[in-house]
């Protein structure tokens, strides 16, 4: 209920009031046990948990990859996202270059690559999708909205520089979501690379590399040279394995948006990512204030296509608004249940943003000094 504090919650939910707030932490918020929690929060902490609670008028219920009601003969295993993080210049993107170029998933042929913030790449037969959405803003951004988008964050160090501060800050997103990391140490062709003191730094942060023992995937690559690229991208397999990521995809589909612009010809084009369930062309989408009918869906080489599955990055046209990056979206029965439910979410936000401007409650806290 709403004015529970972070040790309610903690009673509620059956954890240690310390686990709240780590968790809170990794949201960016600052509590103490005897502070109040805002229902978003108190969803948020739950979801974290991978429990559901009922707060007040809870109209959005927390996304489930794997919903109660799937039953287990339904779940089929779903392709891992990746999220590539790591300090400035470490080599993200040419990391992630070099892995398209070599693994993309074919049928280009004639195409034209077509940038929509995610893709799929194929190894040994199998699908690995990564998210484009570089940078610990937009990840972190997405965790506050409760979004659940990565399976497994692939840490980049470069083995001339080690870890440096934006690395130790990737490591904590990580762990505040509880989301396994996978250590590429990158730049090994260069002359200066030293991937050894690059492990001695991991190990000190309590990733100590498996090569040394520890438990931590650790695969030294070059994104120049391309060597130990397909390591990687077993590594990255085998740890999915290791996660058991599966998905129904005989549910109504639901999940995030990636991102989103306005395009001048197109209209609202949005890129979604499948959690769970089957997207058709044709379905009925609703993603926070924006709703629509899907009226053409494209992959990531920007194919046409007529369904998408879970784990699969797609875009759409069809959309009434542009909705932000980070939002939830699922499937409605049909046109106008998804309009009232965006109406219902416009003036949530109204509600949010009057609330915000009104005059700020003084905690006691701050009336003792
Ligand atoms: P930001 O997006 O600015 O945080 O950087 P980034 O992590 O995406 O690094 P980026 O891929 O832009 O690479 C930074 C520089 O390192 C570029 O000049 C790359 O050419 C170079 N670089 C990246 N990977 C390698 C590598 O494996 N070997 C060598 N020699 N250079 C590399
Ligand atoms: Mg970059």
């Amino acid at each position: 209920e709403p004015g529970a504090t972070v040790r309610d919650l903690g009673e509620a939910l059956g954890v240690p009031p310390t686990r709240i707030i780590q968790i809170l932490m990794g949201l960016g918020e600052m509590k103490t046990v005897t502070q109040t929690l805002s229902t978003e929060e108190i969803e948020l902490v739950a979801e974290e948990l991978g429990r559901k609670v009922e707060v007040g008028t809870l109209e959005e219920p927390a996304p489930e990859e794997v919903a109660p009601e799937d039953s287990p003969e339904d779940l089929v295993e779903k392709p891992p996202v990746i999220t590539v993080m790591g300090h400035v210049d470490h080599g993200k993107t040419s990391l992630l270059d070099r892995i398209r170029r070599t693994n993309v998933v074919s049928g280009e042929a004639g195409g034209i690559t077509q940038h929509i913030g995610a893709y799929q790449v194929e190894q040994d037969g199998r699908r690995i999708t990564f998210i484009d959405t570089p940078g610990h803003e937009a990840f972190t951004e997405m965790r506050a909205r409760g979004a659940r988008v990565t399976d497994i964050v692939v840490l980049v160090v470069a083995a001339d520089d080690g870890v440096m501060p934006q690395t130790e800050e990737a490591i904590e997103h990580a762990r505040a979501a509880g989301v396994p990391i996978v250590v590429a140490i990158n730049k090994i062709d260069v002359p200066n690379a030293n991937p050894d003191r690059v492990m001695g730094e991991l190990a000190e942060r309590g990733l100590t590399p498996e090569q040394w023992g520890g438990e931590t995937v650790t695969v030294p690559v070059s994104a120049k040279t391309g060597e130990g690229i397909d390591d990687l991208l077993e590594n990255i397999l085998v740890v999915a394995e290791l996660e058991e990521l599966r998905a129904n995809p005989k549910a109504p589909a639901s999940g995030y948006v990636i991102e989103s612009r306005l395009d001048p010809g197109r209209g609202p084009v949005a890129t979604l990512l499948l959690n769970r369930g089957t997207l058709h062309r044709g379905d009925v989408v609703l993603a926070g204030t924006a709703y629509g009918r899907v009226r053409a869906m494209f992959d990531h080489n920007g194919q046409r296509i007529k369904e998408a599955g879970p784990g699969t990055p797609v875009e759409i046209l069809g959309l009434s608004g542009v909705p932000e990056a980070g939002t939830r979206f699922e499937v409605a029965e049909n046109e106008r249940t998804a309009r009232s439910r965006a109406q219902q979410a416009e003036e949530r936000l109204r509600r949010q943003e009057l609330a915000q401007s009104g005059p700020r409650r003084t905690t006691l806290e701050e009336l003792l000094g």
